[in-house]
């Protein structure tokens, strides 16, 4: 059998380097270090004064890429924390201004390729889905717990499932009977509720609309690149890979620059990151055919970057 790759080939890497790094004696962050894919490209292109600082809320993944990214020495630091703690970590670590920041959302291959963690569909695992210990539940607490009404709200919202009431009417039918806790049984409910022809693309919905309830993924997304905005030096930039509209949305917002949509025209409170970005690349960057084709997970990937002003 061939041996999995030791991490996961970084999605749109080159066109990260180029665009993140400004000054090779800079001081950047990478807030989901992962299986540190990113992180290696940026350390190789940082000068002997260059500094990163890498962030998980997984300690598996804290715990494997600083050993294996040790040999940049000081140049290299790590976290293990959610990064909406990452502006006051930074005051703790001394950064005064940072040349860029990168975040690279989700999940990654390697938590979706263990089968203990459940975050994946076409294997039988527990119903966890946290990215990390701090998350305060699991997908087995959600599945079951929540009220048909919550659940079809997470898959509305945070999956886009067309049959999510359907689907929510079933599984808290389901767990009458007996509570559900394996990612198998989750799909039996699913399945039987959607023409075999959608089962995928719904299956797919409905377990990133729990694991982005589970990790409360885009209840602290906007504050946090707020926070990280307002630590940027002038130049500084801004970096942001999305997989799906719903995030794709807020970093358009924050790399543009633009006022929150929800708030009024007439708000009496400007919007803290109002004028304080310029987006790069209008449309934002996707990968090339060639990419998708050895890097499948690049498919749905989009890369925005602003740079502070
Ligand atoms: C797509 S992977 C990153 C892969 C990485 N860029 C690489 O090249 O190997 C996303 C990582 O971000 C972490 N992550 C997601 N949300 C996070 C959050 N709110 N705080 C900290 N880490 C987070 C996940 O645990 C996962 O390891």
């Amino acid at each position: 059998m061939e041996k999995a790759p030791e991490y996961h080939v970084p999605v749109l890497g080159p066109e990260v380097v180029e665009h993140l790094i400004t000054d090779p004696d800079g001081t950047y962050v990478d807030a989901t270090l992962g299986g540190g894919g990113h992180a290696e490209l940026i350390l190789e292109q940082l000068g002997s004064e260059g500094r990163l600082i890498g962030v998980d809320r997984d300690p598996v993944a804290i715990a494997t890429t600083s050993q294996r990214l040790a040999r940049y020495g000081k140049r290299f630091d790590q976290r293990q924390i959610p990064f909406w703690q990452l502006p006051d970590t930074l005051g703790s670590l001394g950064v005064e201004g940072l040349d860029g920041a990168l975040f690279d959302l989700g999940v990654s291959s390697r938590q979706i390729d263990d089968a203990a963690r459940g975050f994946s569909y076409r294997q039988d695992g527990p119903l966890d889905m946290r990215m990390g210990p701090d998350a305060s539940q699991t997908a087995e607490q959600v599945v079951n717990q929540y009220s048909e009404r919550d659940l079809t709200r997470v898959f509305r919202e945070y999956g886009e499932e067309r049959a999510s009431t359907r689907i929510a009417r079933s599984i808290v039918r389901g767990r009458e009977e007996e509570p559900i806790r394996s990612t198998q049984q989750l799909v039996d409910l699913v399945t039987a509720q959607v023409p075999e022809r959608f089962a995928t693309k719904s299956l797919a919905r409905i377990f990133q609309g729990i694991r982005i309830e589970v990790n409360g993924e885009l209840d602290h997304l906007e504050p946090t690149l707020n926070g990280i905005v307002d630590r940027l030096v002038t130049g500084g930039r801004l970096a942001v890979l999305t997989y799906h509209s719903l995030e794709d949305r807020v970093v358009k917002r924050v790399v543009r620059g633009t006022p929150q949509s929800s708030l009024p025209r007439d708000f009496p409170v400007a919007d803290p990151n109002a004028g304080k970005m310029k987006e790069l690349v209008r449309r934002g960057i996707t990968a090339s055919e060639d990419e998708v084709a050895v890097n499948p997970r690049a498919r749905s990937a989009k890369l925005r970057i602003g740079v502070k002003v």
